[in-house]
């Protein structure tokens, strides 16, 4: 991976492109996870977490894992919790410099350092966030944040998240 910007616009495009093939959210997810790892350097967990719908067996309104690359993480993340839950709770992108210094900050990969979160929308509400995390302490700058906006606005664009559950 070359140093610099990551070419988000393009990671965006290639979304936009395999959406054409199969725009459901288990295909497209994981090859969006699989380009936002490969297109972006220095990562070592990029993927998804998904809104169970209100009232799914009884459960309260919280994150599940969806498609990823990278070690194997928590399962589930309440609203509010953890840098993904603030995301969802605050409908807004989370950019952290150092985990260490986030209150609340639920380590997965202990290599994690430096995170950032985004807001996915559907159907007018928060249907799950896009997590990007780093090994390195201050990865992520606001040209990154901005860009993993452009890569989620694609995925609101193109993605069907029907059937989540
Ligand atoms: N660090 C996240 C949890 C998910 S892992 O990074 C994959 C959080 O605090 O919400």
């Amino acid at each position: 991976m070359a140093k610099g910007l990551a070419d988000y616009g393009l990671i965006a495009a290639q979304i936009e492109a395999l959406a054409e093939e199969d725009a459901r959210w288990v295909p497209l997810l994981a090859n969006a996870s699989a380009l936002v790892m490969d297109g972006v350097g220095d990562l070592n967990w990029a993927g998804f977490y998904l809104m169970r719908p209100d009232g799914a067996d009884g459960a309260a309104r919280e994150l599940v894992l969806g498609p990823f690359q990278g070690k194997v993480a928590c399962v589930r993340i309440a609203v509010g919790r953890g840098v993904c839950g603030t995301a969802v709770a605050t409908d807004s992108t989370q950019l952290v410099r150092d985990v260490h210094e986030f209150a609340g900050h639920i380590a997965c990969d202990s290599a994690s350092n430096s995170e950032v979160v985004v807001p996915i929308h559907a159907g007018g509400r928060v249907a799950g966030v896009l997590d990007v995390d780093s090994p390195l302490v201050g990865r992520f700058g606001e040209a990154d944040a901005r860009g993993m906006e452009t890569v989620v606005a694609a995925l609101e664009r193109c993605c069907d998240f029907g059937g989540l559950a």
